[in-house]
């Protein structure tokens, strides 16, 4: 019979990253470490997110979402902000610098290091989960400095994982 040691799966690498979309009047964003580039030519990225999520519903809705990287410099509220609070009850954007892009999309301009926006060309359902599949439409360098990893987001910052994030798991092993 075949075991699953979460530890295995704490050894993978991510980064942190606010997902963000429009649709109609609402701009909403999320924090998520499930984001990743998927291929180079074209350039495809996924980002996973919970169906419960609000961001989840709207993006299902505009099918367009930009990708926020998080700096290292980043302080613990402001990751708290978008990604312990949802949007069906806060304005997360009143309480950040941000600016709008090429597709109309908000990215936030403090404490990140780089932003990209895509155009969702598949959603594929993965359980509790949906995986937006979007080719990039544009991409900037924001600031210098080095990108947060989920790593240093629980060693050096002492940070939870949600409930909402794939990797979770990671709570239970500290
Ligand atoms: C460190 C961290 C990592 C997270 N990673 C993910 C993720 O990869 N996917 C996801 O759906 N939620 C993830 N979450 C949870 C969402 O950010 C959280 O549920 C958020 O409140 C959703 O906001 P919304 O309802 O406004 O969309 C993460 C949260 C934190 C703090």
């Amino acid at each position: 019979m075949s075991t699953v040691d979460p530890q295995a799966l704490f050894t993978f690498s991510y980064g942190l990253y606010i997902v963000s979309t429009l649709w109609e009047d609402t701009m909403n964003g999320q924090v998520a470490d499930a984001v990743m580039q998927l291929t180079a030519d074209p350039i495809a990225i996924g980002a996973c997110l919970h169906k419960g999520n609000y961001t989840a519903e709207l993006l299902a809705k505009s099918k367009k979402f930009s990708v926020s990287v998080f700096s290292e410099e980043v302080p613990l509220p402001f990751i708290g902000n978008f990604g312990f609070r949802s949007g069906r009850e806060h304005d997360k954007f009143a309480k950040c610098n941000y600016k709008v892009t090429e597709l109309g999309l908000p990215i936030v301009t403090e404490y990140t290091v780089a932003a990209v926006e895509a155009e969702v060309v598949d959603i594929v359902d993965v359980q509790t989960h949906r995986l937006f599949i979007g080719m990039v439409k544009s991409a900037q360098v924001l600031a210098e400095g080095n990108p947060l990893t989920y790593a240093d987001y629980h060693k050096i910052k002492k940070g939870k994982s949600h409930v909402n994030a794939p990797s979770s798991v990671f709570n239970s092993l500290k």
